[in-house]
């Protein structure tokens, strides 16, 4: 029950519920003979917005998962803290994921559903964060009824409805057109704005792990050790008018230089 009384204790859907810090020492974690993740030492600051870069199959959604804690380590050390937040993260994924026999709405309460949330509090919720994410009108649809930036809008809606202090996205916009992937990465920025929940962010565009984030890591080709790890100087509320600028420029050169080191 008491995962419950937490989820309630941050409120509904546009609670402020700070960050999670995550703190990682020579992690390691391999598959028979291969090294996927090796000796990797980072620490993500509660409330961070971090980009993950790095060459398809050096190992960032295992980095991703491992920090889920949905595969163990093989050695090393990976701490959350606090470290109830078994009940605050939430993954979303390159593909939406819902249920099509669900509507939007009902998609959107299943993680408070399964907490045990009241069936009243789990509708308002819900609510809440669809309104978040611009879908406030179409709650009795139906996946198959909507566009892939719509469903995307409701897998993000379906994460932040039990306001999670550390938020792991895996490429979730990658499927996307570019200005709905760029409506969509404003929209992700500000509700890191106004929650200041710790996000980590993987994704395979220089651009993306910009724009939105405040510091990107590069990843090694082999062995996920980190090749660059950049604070990046750019304004905290970010538009579309910031990709034009040089200030953006710089940090994308400095992105891409590492990326084509590794490639
Ligand atoms: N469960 C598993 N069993 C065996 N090997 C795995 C497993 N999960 C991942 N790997 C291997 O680990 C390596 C890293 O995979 P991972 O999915 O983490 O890479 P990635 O950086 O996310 O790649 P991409 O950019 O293509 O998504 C790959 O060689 C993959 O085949
Ligand atoms: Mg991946």
């Amino acid at each position: 029950m008491e995962q419950v009384n937490d989820a309630e204790k941050v409120g509904g859907g546009n609670a402020q519920t700070g960050g999670a810090a995550v703190r990682i020492h020579l992690l390691r974690r391999t598959f028979d003979d291969l090294v996927v993740i090796n000796n990797l030492t980072l620490d993500i600051a509660a409330g961070e917005f971090l980009s993950i870069l790095g060459p398809s199959g050096c190992g960032k959604s295992t980095l991703l998962r491992l920090i889920a804690g949905l595969t163990k380590p093989t050695s090393g050390t990976l701490d959350v803290t606090p470290a109830d937040l078994k009940f605050h993260t939430a993954y979303v994924f390159q593909d939406a994921h819902l249920l099509p026999w669900r509507s939007v709405l009902e998609n959107t309460v299943l993680p408070l559903e399964l907490m045990g949330t009241p069936r009243d509090e789990c509708v308002r919720r819900a609510r809440a964060a669809l309104e978040e994410v611009g879908l406030a009108e179409t709650e009795a649809r139906y996946p198959a009824q909507l566009s892939g930036g719509m469903r995307m809008r409701v897998s993000l809606a379906r994460a932040l409805v039990t306001s999670p202090r550390l938020l792991l996205l895996d490429e979730p916009f990658s499927a996307l057109d570019e200005v709905t992937r760029f409506r969509l990465d404003i929209r992700l920025r500000e509700l890191w704005l106004e929650r200041r929940m710790t996000v980590i962010f993987v994704t395979h565009s220089i651009t993306e792990a910009a724009f939105l984030a405040d510091r990107a890591v590069v990843l090694t080709r082999k062995g996920g050790a980190i090749k660059l790890d950049r604070k990046l100087a750019l304004p905290k509320v970010r538009t579309n008018e910031l990709r034009a600028s040089s200030q953006f420029g710089v940090e994308m050169q400095a992105l891409l230089t590492a990326m084509e080191e590794e490639s």
